[in-house]
């Protein structure tokens, strides 16, 4: 009940993380709009909500979140069927991965204008209402942990656009706090989802000139290990991290050695100083 008569936005709410935190904030009383790219999976999560307590509450809208101009209008919608959203979730991402080496700009475009031109664009379309409601909120956006640690050469892509999303998490705080708005910043590793469908999500105008097409097939065809996170644990998670405002939602310890060795090694290249920034 923490949420009741606040009104939830959340990209790539129709699969995996994106549906667990739906289906978190909707237990705590928030209305919540879902809003994906893919028909098929917004057909079946808003299934999975059919005839619960909460179902009369939850929404679903297509979006691509890569589109400004439709995004744009599905942020009018929100403002005058809801007099704007109060919690945004960015969440909508791609798992975009393959040899750098072979990487076009068709694979740069996808990963990067998903993965972080799509938090951007929520930022662009979403902050100005949220702010002249003055009712205040909180935004989430999705990192990754692949932003806090070195990586494989196959994720180059994917961590840039996380690094950034983390970074303008951080940065954006403040100002945003300013405004009776928190900002958390969402970093998961091996949650059970269908990440694996990157292909799919691929645009057609970003498909013909790939150097990822074989890895992305591959991709399709991993396993999910079963000994992966929850979607829905992560969701209560972010529940639990909206209401306290942290600024870092962290699911899983196993890449702390790695997220320490990064910091130290920054630390160690590091002069000192007498002046203090
Ligand atoms: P998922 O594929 O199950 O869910 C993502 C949803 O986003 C899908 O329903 C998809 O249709 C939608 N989507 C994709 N492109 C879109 C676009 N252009 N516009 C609107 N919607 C779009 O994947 P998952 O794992 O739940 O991913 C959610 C977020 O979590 C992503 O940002 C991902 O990078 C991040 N993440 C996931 C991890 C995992 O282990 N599953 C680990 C670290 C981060």
């Amino acid at each position: 009940t923490n949420f009741e008569g606040r009104t939830a936005f959340i990209t790539g709410g129709a699969s995996g993380i994106g549906l667990g935190i739906a289906k978190a904030l909707s237990a705590c009383g928030a209305r919540i709009v879902i809003a994906d790219l893919r028909p098929d999976h917004i057909e079946k999560a808003l299934a999975g909500f059919a005839g619960g307590a909460q179902s009369n509450s939850v929404t679903a809208i297509e979006v691509d979140v890569t589109n400004r101009e439709t995004y744009a209008e599905a942020a009018q919608k929100m403002q005058s069927d809801f007099g704007g959203v109060d919690i945004l979730i960015n969440n909508a991402g791609v798992g975009v991965e393959g040899p750098i080496l072979d990487a076009r700009y068709a694979d740069w475009d996808f990963g990067l204008g998903v993965n972080l031109g799509g938090v951007v664009n929520g930022l662009q379309c979403f902050l100005p209402q949220m702010i002249a409601h003055g009712r205040g909120g909180h935004v989430v956006n999705t990192a990754s942990l692949a932003a806090a640690v070195m990586m494989p050469e196959q994720f180059v892509i994917y961590s840039a656009g996380k690094a950034a999303v983390l970074n303008l998490s951080e940065n954006m705080r403040e100002v945003l706090a300013g405004k009776n708005i928190g900002m958390s910043v969402l970093l998961p590793a091996f949650t059970k989802s269908n990440i694996h469908e990157a292909a799919q999500n691929r645009p057609a105008h970003l498909r013909d000139d790939s150097g990822f097409a074989a890895s992305e097939k591959a991709l399709s065809e991993r396993e999910i290990g079963e000994e992966w996170m929850e979607p829905d644990e992560v969701g209560e998670m972010v529940a639990k991290g909206i209401l306290n405002n942290d600024l870092y939602i962290i699911t899983h310890g196993q890449f702390k050695n790695r997220m320490r060795e990064r910091a130290e090694a920054m630390l160690a290249a590091t002069p000192d100083s007498d002046f203090q920034f």
